[in-house]
């Protein structure tokens, strides 16, 4: 039985340093030492020893189960050593590599302008109001003096939502609720979506403008026109052509629409300008006494200016792009350009 013991230990003893992974090294193990392994094999014959060999060949059993346990441990960890440094080396990373560029992005051309625009009549002493996208009728256009027969409602092609509502088609209906809530002094600007049924290059059926207007005693038109000059000169600087042309709207009298000479051409003449040199962006005139009566305010006591403009135009004019509907087709190679 000692020999069979023997030989037994060195058949197992290479068996278990050959094993090539763990589970075949856990499988030897159970071939050799489990309950039903060769080792419980051979000690079923220990009944047929004498009393003298029995406790001989006990040791000799156990000194076997000892080094095989032992062996097997070495053996794992070995295991486990070369299965790491594998792994380590299949994963590895090389650290010198260029990292994989992350972009970030940028400020739509449009958000750009209103804060400009907004940064600009800050320092004129204008803050900012809101109001909402989807409007009332009163204060969209009966406020303005815009009966609901009246002609004028016809310069601006209504979203109507129902009878009474409409999705405002300029942001001077902001007037009208910063008027009944405040009394003046005012200087306000309101920066908004406006929408009107209207599409081509330099008209969208979404667009923006900026609203502004000033209200207390002794406004006249000279202000109206010292505003928006500092305003024009800061935006676009002192060389740009500008001109006030008479004009008309229902909300001011007298009104003048304001042009800047077309960048795209040069004035020469371009189908941005519809070759008049010329791009209107903004209308504006003297708070009619109308506006001011469905407010409350005394047009003896009070007078004022107000304006509007587009801010599509504005950007156009201010970044050389030929086409409003640029601004919103989200093509990324446009937008990339406009880092601030
Ligand atoms: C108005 O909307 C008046 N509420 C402006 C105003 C305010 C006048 C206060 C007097 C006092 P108008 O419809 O002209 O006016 O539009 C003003 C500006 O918005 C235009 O000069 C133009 O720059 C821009 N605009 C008008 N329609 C469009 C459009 N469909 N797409 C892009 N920009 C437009
Ligand atoms: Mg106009």
């Amino acid at each position: 039985m000692e020999q069979q013991l023997k030989a037994m230990l060195i058949e197992a003893r290479k068996a278990l340093l050959e094993a090539g992974n763990e589970v075949d090294l856990h499988s030897i193990r159970v071939q050799y030492l489990g309950k039903k392994g060769r080792l419980t094999a051979i000690m079923k014959d220990m009944g047929k020893l004498t009393a003298e060999e029995r406790p001989i060949i006990g040791a000799v059993a156990n000194k076997v189960k000892d080094e095989l346990a032992s062996v097997f441990e070495q053996q794992l960890q070995t295991l486990k050593h070369q299965h790491l440094a594998e792994r380590m080396e299949q994963e590895r990373i090389d650290v010198t590599l260029p990292g994989r560029h992350q972009r970030i992005g940028t400020k739509h051309p449009i958000t750009l302008i209103t804060e400009e625009l907004v940064e600009i009549f800050s320092y004129l002493g204008f803050s900012v109001a809101q109001g909402p996208e989807v409007e009332e009728d009163f204060y969209n256009f009966e406020a303005l003096n815009l009966p609901k027969d009246h002609p004028a409602r016809d310069m601006q092609d209504t979203f109507y939502i129902t009878d009474n509502e409409v999705l405002r088609t300029h942001t001077s209906p902001v007037q009208i609720r910063s008027m009944l809530q405040h009394q003046p002094p005012l200087r306000i600007i309101a920066p908004g979506t406006v929408y009107r049924r209207d599409s081509d290059i330099t008209h969208s059926p979404m667009f923006h403008q900026i609203e502004g207007f000033m209200v207390d005693e002794h406004i006249t038109f000279g202000d109206l026109k010292g505003v928006l000059t500092a305003f024009i000169t800061e935006c676009f600087g002192k060389n740009v052509g500008v001109r006030f042309r008479p004009s008309f709207f229902p909300f001011t009298e007298p009104s003048a629409e304001v042009d800047i000479q077309c960048v795209i051409c040069g004035g020469n003449g371009c189908r941005v300008c519809q070759n008049s040199g010329w791009l209107e962006i903004l209308g504006s005139g003297m708070i009619d006494p109308e506006v001011f009566a469905s407010v409350n305010y005394s047009s003896e006591k009070y007078s004022g200016f107000a304006f509007g403009m587009g801010l599509e135009r504005i950007a156009m004019l201010k970044y050389g792009v030929n086409d409003l509907r640029l601004f919103f087709e989200n093509d990324v190679r446009f937008l990339r350009q406009f880092c601030a």
